[in-house]
């Protein structure tokens, strides 16, 4: 079993970027679990399934077919699609689908074979408490409500896409709500994660406290 350092946070607190970072800098393997989320979320909707559909009709889909992150890329049934998820449809429908036990189920197995045999960064919303509860550190990655729309809104307009600030802070707000509250594996911060607040900070000195923190408990 390789190591597994886990960081957890709601959307916009800036993980996926210091997730990368972290394990460029420790030589580790990164894994973006959102990113399987949101290939799941794709896979449903280029299958016509709606959120009111039956677990036997998910579940019908998701067994024909193969999800998995590799090397920074997202691949669904053999075709890369890591741009294809990071439409804001396709970031509402993950929200909403990974509410289902059996998305949840199948995408567990994904993200434990990832780590099978490497050293990995994993980062989502429940890597510090369910799918790697026996990580070596754990981080829990906030910032403000307006920043975490900030970011989001400016990704959107790089994406070239047509968004207002109020808009994008809606659907952070809303996002958060819906990965919060639901039953199965909600968003919280596991108790032995240390908390680091990104608002106001850059990467680099994000980062040099994660690997600060890393480094001074091996
Ligand atoms: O991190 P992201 O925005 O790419 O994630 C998209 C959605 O996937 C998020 O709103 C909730 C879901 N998700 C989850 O339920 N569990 C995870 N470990 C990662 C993401």
């Amino acid at each position: 079993m390789g190591k597994v350092i886990a960081i957890d946070g709601p959307s916009g607190a800036g993980k996926s970027t210091i997730a990368r970072m972290l394990a460029e800098r420790l030589g580790f393997v990164y894994l973006d679990t959102g990113a399987l989320y949101r290939a799941v979320a794709l896979l449903f909707l280029r299958n016509g399934l709606r959120p009111e559909d039956d677990d036997a009709t998910l579940t019908s889909v998701l067994e024909s077919s193969e999800v998995r992150f590799d090397k920074g890329r997202c691949i669904l049934n053999g075709t890369d699609v890591s741009e294809d998820i990071r439409t804001p449809e396709v970031g509402h429908y993950s929200s909403v689908f990974s509410a289902r036990k059996v998305v949840r189920d199948f995408l567990l197995g994904v993200q434990r074979k990832a780590q099978a045999g490497s050293d990995i960064v994993a980062e989502g919303r429940d890597t510090t408490t369910v799918v790697f509860p026996r990580a070596e550190k754990k981080f829990y990655l906030d910032a403000s409500a307006e920043e975490r729309a900030e970011r989001r809104f400016l990704q959107l307009k790089e994406m070239g896409l047509d968004v207002t600030k109020q808009k994008a802070k809606s659907d952070v707000v809303e996002r958060d709500r819906r990965d919060r509250g639901r039953e199965i594996a909600p968003l919280v911060k596991a108790k032995d994660a240390i908390i680091i607040d990104t608002s106001n900070r850059g990467v680099e000195e994000i980062l040099e406290d994660i690997l600060g923190i890393i480094r001074s408990d091996p």
